[in-house]
């Protein structure tokens, strides 16, 4: 098990780690290029959390690195060797964007929380991302001003937990918020094989 560590800047953190977390500028928002929306319906106890499918698409694709930065693809081979399908549980190194402000209601973000909780006792707490620039690589939960998505950046199809993604975002929003000099922030697997992000709609 990794221990959280300040490492130059970036906070590297277990998923249910509790600490600060530190903005850094040289982080931008992942900005889903031509985005393709296959199917769209609203989940949670009052069916108030809008649930997308989509796919990031064209020219100039790129993907979050393991580092946090956005780097353009083909990634070295060695880059895209796949792990097991199932990545519950698996560790990943949260990242905020900077500047302050601008950022999700924090309210709005544990709407989306519970409402993946509720799916997750009543539907299960499996989903699946399918692979990298496939129809539902991108599963995008909104909620008024908090939008928080999981994105597969793998070449193969990848199974994740909705109680990971319940925790991902009760944990980011708050440590990725204006009074950390933040506007959102995202958390990307050590295999950068998928990442979470957080952010204003
Ligand atoms: C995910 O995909 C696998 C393999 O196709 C399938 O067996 C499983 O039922 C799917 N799980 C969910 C939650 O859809």
């Amino acid at each position: 098990m990794k221990s959280p560590a300040i490492l130059s800047g970036v906070l590297a953190l277990f998923l249910s780690s509790r600490t600060s977390a530190t903005a850094l500028d040289t982080h931008t928002r992942f900005a889903c290029p031509n985005e393709v929306l296959a199917a769209e319906w609203f989940i949670g106890k009052d069916q108030n959390v809008r649930l997308a499918y989509s796919r990031c698409d064209g020219d100039g694709r790129s993907i979050v690195s393991a580092q946090g930065a956005v780097v353009p693809l083909p990634l070295p081979l060695t880059k895209r060797q796949g792990g097991m399908p199932n990545v519950c549980g698996a560790t990943c190194d949260t990242f905020c964007f900077s500047p302050a402000g601008g950022g999700p209601n924090e309210g709005d973000c544990n709407i989306i929380a519970d409402a993946l909780l509720f799916e997750s006792e009543n539907t299960g707490d499996f989903f699946n991302a399918s692979a990298a620039g496939s129809a539902s690589a991108k599963i995008t939960l909104q909620y008024k001003s908090c939008t928080t998505y999981f994105l597969n950046q793998s070449p193969a199809q990848l199974t994740y937990c909705r109680s990971d993604w319940s925790k991902l975002t009760t944990f980011i929003a708050p440590h990725c918020d204006a009074a950390h000099d933040a506007h959102g922030g995202l958390c990307v697997a050590d295999d950068q094989r998928w990442f979470v992000q957080v952010q204003h709609t």
